[in-house]
């Protein structure tokens, strides 16, 4: 599997375990940075690793930023786009059961290494139950199209 990954500073201390996890369990890892802590905008970030996935340049995205707050914001955006906001293995397995997460979220902040490990190792390896819960993404998929702001 192909993950790319991208980060703000408050996510970085947390991406190079994220990464040496993704390795560890076989995937292809492309890093987009942010590569230090200097103060960055998360958006930046998050929309080189969108727009990989979107070309089709990985099939799964890990977004980090301070509380992953911001970071969902920006992924879910995207049409296609899946973000779950992760805090442990309950949130990681139901995000690939129920939601067929293809971009996990994870706080750098609010999520030590120990957990983000479990969180990770869960989310590459739990399928999509598809059935009744494909139904309610084809939905998803529609909001933006139905719901237009000040329409
Ligand atoms: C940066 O200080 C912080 O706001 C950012 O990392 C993130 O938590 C935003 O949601």
């Amino acid at each position: 599997m192909r993950v790319g990954i991208a980060c703000d500073h408050g996510g970085f201390t947390l991406k190079s375990h994220v990464v040496e996890v993704l390795a560890e369990n076989g995937c292809d890892v492309i890093d987009m940075g942010t590569d230090s802590f200097e103060s960055v905008d998360y958006p930046d970030f998050a929309i080189k690793a969108l727009e990989s996935l979107a070309k089709g340049e990985c099939d799964r995205i890990v977004l980090m930023c301070g509380t992953g707050i911001g970071m969902s914001m920006c992924a879910n955006r995207v049409k296609g786009v899946r973000g779950g906001l992760c805090h442990d293995s309950y949130t990681a397995r139901m995000s690939r059961l129920h939601n067929n997460s293809n971009c996990l979220i994870l706080g750098g902040r609010t999520t030590g290494p120990a957990v983000a490990r479990e969180i990770v190792q869960i989310w590459l390896n739990t399928p999509f139950e598809g059935g009744r819960h494909q139904r309610r993404l084809d939905k998803l998929e529609k909001i933006q199209d139905t719901v237009k702001r000040g329409a």
